[in-house]
């Protein structure tokens, strides 16, 4: 039933169409905004919360009156939000333990469907998290259990090699907060006015599926714009300050963000106030000094950003835009995002204090060395220092808490590169020799290095709650359909690490 002709099948068994074809229209700013469920643990003991989600195919209604196939955490996309207790174990941080069954089956190729889960921003324990080949095949499972070290704003997410753009696009991505003591003693505003935004775009057929078009390896994009998948949608707020957890889970479209009281074209910069990124909280919040040029959220990265709604009247609209130039491989934009739409009136005790955290500098530790990694197309590859992906080689050795420089190069025009590295937090020096935006000098593990950029970073090569480590990690872009065509690679940490496949197999159901 897809409307404009065109029709191939894809490598996926997905309908690839002539990208003319666009979604359904659907009124803007009318579908109400949701949050997702918090996952609530199964049971707990001292040290640990114990969890459960089960990855499935359902039929969820994105498109009103639409039913759209999905293959979801426990059944939904965005996938249940885990909020986790975490911090110093002296201070009451707990380990979490998560139990994934994969209860997908087979494609529409009869290919099963195995499953990778990266806890994207913490590495599990004991190893490995996210390693691209260490698959949950259909009808096992697999416990990851995670250290919960520092607040940060995660999320997990599909991994599988060379599918990971299928299957996230399908809908295998949810965001796991951790909070800790400091944090949560911090007058910041909280609970209900602490709220994800999960920002992805998706192209639908008129009978509701899901249209996966990667315009052969290059890049994939919609034409809706949905927020914790719900597409434009109107959030009624309180004239008081919020929280917003954003998350880039798109898995090609990079946003500039902006605030502004007009839908379209001309904006008002209104203000936006970042207090924390990948990572965790920055030392101080940032107000963008050029609202209107916004903030730049790239693929998998997390700001998060305070919203002050007390200075505009009961009544008021306020819009979130995408104001990112550029246009690439029939993108069609589309610059509105959400709505948000001042309702009530609220008293408001939280504050946004002058420091947050302090983030103690890398660059004082002696350099162990630096390395260059370039990542350019050639012959129609994503590669990186002009090699793709291969599980048998390792293309950098640091040593167990060696502190090192990566030079990060973006070599051609065309396209940015959000460059995510395993395991580590690392730090942003400077780009092409400049400071980073205020808002990137926090913990990040996410880069964006745009066309004929040298982005250098600085990382401690050792777990975030600073035990030695030794094993494989990958980098990569997270342009998910460059990730999978195969722009990434591995660094090993030590030798005789763990292997990555072996040391904890996925288990059969019963
Ligand atoms: Cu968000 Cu290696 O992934
Ligand atoms: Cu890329």
């Amino acid at each position: 039933s897809l409307a404009g002709g065109g029709v191939l099948l894809s490598p996926f068994g997905f309908p690839s169409i002539a990208a003319a074809q666009l979604s359904p229209q659907i009124p803007r700013f009318q579908l109400p905004f949701r949050v997702p469920p918090v996952l609530k643990p199964q049971r707990s003991d001292d040290t640990t919360d114990y969890y459960e989600i089960t990855i499935q195919k359902s039929a969820i209604e994105i498109l009103p009156g639409l039913k759209t196939e999905i293959w979801g955490y426990n059944g939904i996309s965005p996938g249940p939000t885990i909020r986790q207790r975490g911090g110093k174990r002296s201070e009451g941080g707990r380990f979490s333990k998560v139990r994934f069954i994969n209860q997908l089956d087979k494609d529409a190729q009869g290919r099963p469907i195995n499953h990778v889960i990266h806890l994207h921003g913490m590495a599990s324990l004991p190893q490995y998290d996210g390693y691209a080949i260490d698959y949950i095949p259909p009808q096992y499972f697999k416990d990851y259990i995670y250290p919960n070290d520092r607040a940060a704003t995660l999320w997990y997410h599909d991994h599988t090699l060379d599918l990971t753009s299928r299957n996230v696009y399908m809908g295998l991505a949810g965001m796991y907060i951790v909070e800790d003591d400091y944090e949560l003693n911090l007058p910041l505003p909280k609970g209900e006015y602490d709220v994800p935004l999960i920002i992805q775009d998706k192209r639908l057929a008129s009978d509701g599926s899901l249209i996966f078009n990667d315009n052969n390896q290059r890049s994939l994009y919609g034409d809706v714009i949905l927020v914790n998948g719900v597409p434009w949608p109107q959030m009624q707020v309180a004239n008081r300050k919020y929280r917003f957890r954003i998350l880039n889970a798109s898995a090609s479209r990079n946003y500039r963000l902006v605030l502004s009281q007009k839908p379209e074209a001309q904006t008002s910069g209104e203000r936006l106030i970042v207090i924390g990124s990948d990572g965790g909280l920055l030392a101080s919040p940032v107000e963008l000094v050029a609202p209107l040029q916004g903030l730049q959220i790239g693929m998998a990265e997390r700001y998060d950003v305070v919203i002050d709604f007390s200075k505009y009247p009961i009544g008021s609209q306020l819009y979130l835009r995408n104001v990112a130039s550029g246009t690439v491989d029939n993108d069609v934009r589309t610059h509105t995002i959400m709505r948000f739409d001042v309702v009530r009136q609220e008293p408001d005790d939280s504050i946004i204090p002058n420091q947050l955290r302090p983030v103690d500098s890398l660059t004082d530790k002696p350099i162990a060395r630096t390395r260059n990694f370039r990542f350019e197309r050639n012959n129609g590859q994503w590669k990186i220092n002009n090699l793709t992906w291969d599980s048998k080689r390792v293309d950098a050795n640091p040593q167990p808490g060696d502190v090192e420089i990566w030079e990060l190069v973006n070599p051609g025009s065309g396209w940015i590169h959000p460059v995510h590295i395993h395991l580590v937090d690392l730090q942003l020096l400077d780009r092409n020799g400049l400071p980073p935006r205020p808002y990137e000098r926090g913990w990040k593990d996410v880069f964006l290095v745009g066309e004929f950029e040298t982005v250098r970073v600085i990382a401690q090569f050792r777990s975030r709650d600073n035990r030695d480590i030794k094993g494989k990690f990958m980098m990569h872009c997270h342009n998910l359909v460059h990730e999978d065509h195969a722009m990434m690679t591995q660094f090993e940490i030590g030798q005789g690490g763990p292997d990555p496949v072996t040391t904890a197999p996925a288990l059969p159901i019963s």
